[in-house]
């Protein structure tokens, strides 16, 4: 793993993108990457939203009755397996320790160290960044965040945060991050190329460099980062997003974990305390026990060196990931782009915590399929609005930008890096409104609607109702639809309806709400990550679909016509595992899926579940699996 070294942390200058890399490496990637090639990448990117018309998808359903979706649905129940609808079958593409660099060693629980995790795969596998090599449908790169880690899963005799040896703190450290590896796919099944030069390990602490309003902030000055314009890693990525130029977006989440000492005596103690950053004699991880960088007592401003999207290009291992500030610091979650009608490149972002918020980003300039140069401005300089709800179905985006309404010194606001550093506190002002957990945002390629998961929010008392968040104690989540007007997504006002109610229709409590049709099997609770097919289906995972004798998954529905938000059941997890990630390859003949932290709850000497191995000399394993049709359909269809 890397070490912390003068070269690593004070490595402070405006760094290029990227630095020279060898000349073999850049021949190759001249060679695969042509101009015209770009524009192909763009094309093939699942995750960028290109819209049909829905006149055609119209057409294609008028004669059909019923569901579109033909799979028989998996059983309730649980148990230590993956279920997955008959007809089809899950395969391990690459699981925690997997190798992954040429140095890597082969995984063995009992003697693990530092050295090997930095070159294997990482822990509790998130969003997957899935980006085929131009004009090669046989070539992926697949960018797999690593969102936290679980000593009680990973170290024989489940040691706690507390007492866990320098080496362990240290392999935890280097299992966080993210891992790119290049597919290849052979005989119609992907595998895992170990070795790629493509391949590439990022952890905490790989070098990287913030760009936008904030960068260089006095705020963002430490002792490993002497102009604020260098950063050092990325940790608690969760979700994240494809760009149409072909790199990745991670999304840092839950960075209120991972901070040792006072957080309420220094200079940031009211930014700490907004995000949730605690002071406490046994926080989650115990990094700053070893490492000064995460105790707040000697380093008060780390925390503000995360919780941004940061941009990794898949296809140059020696590249420098950008932390976009332009984008706003919260617990990202969501990150998608769309390319709205007149060039202008839109995110959708959420705030993942319980009365956070929806936010939009809409760029300056336009993109340009043959302009790389271009295109990598669009994340600089750019508008980013926080969501209103109202309860009449308008939904206002109100821009968060220095000086406009509440934004000004008056609220300790003295510069656009303060309205971005301190972006709840700037929504909070403008009047958002807090909903129940955004998790993933995702515009439909084929209605052009834009489908928010909302995980739940059991803390949502009844005086605290609306009709954007229609349920107090809101145990199981909902789903929110979001249309631009004229399919103009950076327009000022949006309209808003629920899409379901989730949760068991046989309770009385939260009442959930589905159109008539749903299959015992069907109903589900907590909507996390979502994506769609290229019919406009959506297909989402679950987080917390764990009550006795359930489990979390994976489940499908129209989002048009008669079977409009039937949802039906196409994955089951074994027992302590949530779905992540999920993902289609561009032929639509895979479907991607991360299964994060199998056996939680349980401990490494005798967990819940050994799966994927089954190997009673291995803890289970989070994991990618890749599913096919047995016929090697189009999944779904
Ligand atoms: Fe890491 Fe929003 O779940
Ligand atoms: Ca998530
Ligand atoms: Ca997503
Ligand atoms: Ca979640």
């Amino acid at each position: 793993m890397r070490k912390q070294s003068s070269r690593d942390c004070c490595s402070d200058d405006r760094a290029s993108d990227r630095v020279r890399i060898n000349p073999a490496l850049e021949r190759i990637i001249a060679q695969r990457f042509s101009r015209r090639d770009i524009l192909k990448l763009a094309a093939g990117l699942g995750g960028l939203t290109l819209l049909r018309p829905v006149a055609a998808m119209s057409r294609d359903r008028a004669e059909i009755s019923g569901s579109t979706l033909t799979f028989p649905e998996v059983r309730r129940g649980a148990d230590a397996n993956l279920h997955v609808a008959e007809g089809y079958r899950a395969e391990v593409l690459i699981r925690w320790g997997d190798p992954i660099l040429s140095e890597s060693m082969p995984f063995d629980p009992l003697r693990q160290s530092a050295a090997s995790q930095s070159a294997s795969f990482g822990y509790n596998n998130d969003f997957l960044g899935f980006v085929p090599f131009p004009g090669q449908d046989h070539r992926a790169m697949l960018l797999v965040n690593h969102e936290f880690t679980q000593g009680a899963m990973m170290f024989p005799g489940s040691p706690a945060a507390k007492d866990l040896s320098k080496e362990q703190v240290d392999i935890e450290i280097a299992a966080h991050g993210a891992s790119l590896v290049e597919l290849e796919r052979e005989s119609g099944r992907w595998k895992v190329c170990r070795g790629s030069i493509f391949n590439r390990r990022i952890s905490p602490w790989t070098p990287m460099r913030f760009d936008g309003p904030a960068a260089g902030s006095a705020r963002l000055h430490t002792p490993y980062s002497k102009s604020g314009y260098a950063s050092q890693g990325t940790y608690a990525n969760c979700g994240g997003g494809l760009t149409p130029w072909g790199t990745v977006l991670s999304a840092e989440e839950n960075i209120h974990f991972y901070f040792y000492g006072s957080a309420e005596a220094g200079v940031e103690a009211e930014n700490h305390s907004r995000l949730g950053i605690q002071s406490t004699e046994d926080p989650r991880f115990h990094w700053g026990r070893f490492y000064e960088r995460w105790n707040l007592d000697k380093n008060p401003r780390e925390p503000l060196h995360v919780g941004w999207i940061v941009e990794i290009d898949p296809f140059d291992p020696e590249s420098i990931p950008v932390k976009h500030t332009a984008l706003g610091r919260f617990k990202h979650e969501a990150c998608s782009l769309h390319i709205n009608r007149d060039g202008r490149l839109v995110v959708f972002l959420g705030d993942d915590q319980y009365f956070e918020y929806i936010y939009r980003y809409v760029s300056n300039g336009c993109f340009k399929p043959n302009d790389c140069e271009n295109n990598r401005q669009l994340l600089r300089v750019g508008v980013l609005s926080v969501a209103e709800f109202k309860d009449d179905g308008a939904l206002i985006w109100h821009p968060l930008e220095y000086g406009r309404g509440p934004l000004t010194a008056t609220n300790g606001f003295h510069c656009q890096a303060d309205v971005l550093i301190d972006t709840r506190k700037a929504a909070d002002l403008v009047g958002a409104t807090p909903m129940d957990r955004p998790e993933d945002v995702e515009v439909n390629p084929m209605s052009g609607e834009v489908f928010v998961m909302l995980t739940k929010n059991p803390k949502r008392g009844a005086s605290q109702v609306n009709r954007a968040n229609p349920r107090a104690g809101n145990t199981a989540g909902h789903i929110v639809t979001l249309k631009a007007p004229d399919k103009d997504y950076a327009f000022s006002e949006f309209r808003w309806e629920i899409f379901l109610l989730a949760g068991d229709p046989d309770e009385r409590e939260p009442a959930s709400r589905y159109p008539a049709g749903l299959a015992r099997e069907g109903w589900f609770q907590n909507p996390d990550n979502c994506t769609f097919d290229r019919e406009g289906r959506l297909w989402l995972a679950t987080d917390g679909n764990q009550e006795p004798g359930e489990a979390d998954g994976v489940w499908a529905c129209d989002t048009d016509g008669p079977a409009r938000a039937i949802t039906r059941r196409f994955i089951r997890l074994p027992f302590g595992a949530e779905a992540t990630g999920p993902c289609f390859s561009p032929d639509h003949q895979t479907f991607f899926l991360s299964v994060q932290h199998p056996g939680d709850g349980s401990s490494f000497d005798d967990p819940s579940t050994r799966w994927p191995d089954f190997d009673s000399a291995l803890p289970p394993r989070p994991a990618v699996i890749a599913v096919y049709r047995d016929d090697n359909g189009v999944v779904g269809s």
